[in-house]
C-alpha cells in the first residue's frame, strides 16, 4: 500500500483515477485507528474502486487546553491496519504543508455547530470544516465516509458540502462499540482501569432514555434528568451536556417524538466522552 505525503501528488493520484472512469472513496482520520474506524474503510471498499485513507492530526480543531501534544501517533501501525481493512492510500500530509504560515482562509460555520459540543469547545467545528475542505480539495473523493460517534460533525459538514455546493457525497456510518456499548474512540485509552470500567454507564444510560421514549414519554426535560441522574450516580463521572434533539437539524425537541438523537458529553477524570443514540421513527 502507498503512502502520500505530498498535497500534489494526492491531486495528481485522483485525477488519474477519474480520467481511468474510477471512483475513489475517502475516509478522513487523526490515525490511532480503531474498528470505529475500519468499519468506514470496510463500508468505502465496499461502493468504490480506490479508497483513500487520510491521516491527519488536525491542529486547528484542538483548544488550546486540549489534548493535541498527546494524541496517539502511530502511522506504522495505522497504515497495517487500514490496509488489511481494504485502504489503497495512506494520505498523510505535513503540518506545515496543510497550513502554511501565510494561509488567511477561514471557515464560520453557523448554527450547526453552536449547540452540543460546539458550546463547550468554541472553533472546534470551524477548524473541522476547513480541514475538511482541504481534504476534498486534495483527495477530490466521489463519497467520503464519517461516524454517528460524531454526529454535530457529520451535519456540520453535510452543512458545509450543501452551502459550498461540494459534489462529495457524506455517507455516515453507525457508532462502533466495545462489547460492554462503550463507543470506540482513540481518547479511550487515557482511562485507567476504573475510569474504563465507569465509562460503561455512558451507553447504559443511553439506553435507558430510549426505553423511557419507547414507553410514550414526553416530556425531554424528565428524559434529561433521568440520563443525568444515571451519570451522576458514578462520583467519577462529570456531566458536560445532555441534549435531546432533531437528529438532523441538531435543534432541541419540545416533545419527545421520533425521530429524537440523545447526544451527551461526559468528564472521566481528565477525559472527554460523547456518545449518542438515536431513537429512529
Ligand atoms: P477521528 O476522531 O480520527 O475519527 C475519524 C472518523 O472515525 C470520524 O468520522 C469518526 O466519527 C469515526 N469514528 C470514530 N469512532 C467511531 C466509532 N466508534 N464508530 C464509528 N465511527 C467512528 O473525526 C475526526 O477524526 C476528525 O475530526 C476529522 C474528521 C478526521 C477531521 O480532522
Amino acid at each position: 500500500m502507498k503512502t502520500i505525503h505530498s498535497l500534489k501528488e494526492m491531486q495528481e493520484y485522483t485525477a488519474l483515477q477519474r480520467a481511468e472512469g474510477k471512483t475513489v472513496g475517502l475516509v478522513p482520520t487523526m490515525g490511532a485507528l480503531h474498528e470505529g474506524h475500519l468499519s468506514l474503510i470496510h463500508a468505502a471498499r465496499k461502493e468504490n474502486d480506490r479508497v483513500v485513507v487520510s491521516i491527519f492530526v488536525n491542529p486547528t480543531q484542538f483548544g488550546v487546553n486540549e489534548d493535541f501534544d498527546q494524541y496517539p501517533r502511530d502511522l506504522e501501525t495505522d497504515s497495517k491496519l487500514a490496509e488489511k481493512a481494504g485502504a489503497d492510500i495512506i494520505f498523510n500530509p505535513e503540518a506545515k504543508d496543510m497550513y502554511p504560515t501565510d494561509i488567511s482562509t477561514s471557515i464560520k460555520m453557523g448554527s450547526i455547530a453552536e449547540g452540543l459540543c460546539g458550546r463547550y469547545r468554541p472553533g472546534h467545528f470551524d477548524g473541522v470544516a476547513i480541514v475538511v475542505n482541504k481534504l476534498f480539495n486534495l483527495v477530490n473523493p466521489h463519497r467520503a465516509y464519517f461516524g454517528q460517534k460524531d454526529a454535530q460533525q457529520v451535519q456540520v459538514i453535510r452543512q458545509m458540502v450543501q452551502d459550498l455546493n461540494m459534489e462529495v457525497e457524506i455517507v455516515s456510518c453507525p457508532i462502533i462499540r466495545e462489547s460492554d456499548g462503550l463507543a470506540m474512540s482513540s481518547r479511550n485509552i487515557y482511562l485507567s482501569e476504573d475510569e474504563r470500567d465507569s465509562a460503561r454507564l455512558l451507553n447504559q444510560a443511553l439506553e435507558e432514555g430510549r426505553t423511557f421514549i419507547e414507553k410514550g414519554h414526553r416530556d425531554p426535560e424528565e428524559l434529561r434528568q433521568l440520563i443525568q441522574k444515571l451519570l451522576q450516580s458514578d462520583p467519577r463521572l462529570q456531566v458536560q451536556y445532555i441534549e435531546i434533539v432533531h437528529p438532523s437539524t441538531l435543534q432541541p425537541l419540545q416533545f419527545l417524538q421520533k425521530p429524537v438523537m440523545i447526544a451527551l458529553a461526559v468528564h472521566i477524570g481528565k477525559t472527554r466522552l460523547i456518545d449518542n443514540i438515536i431513537i429512529e421513527e
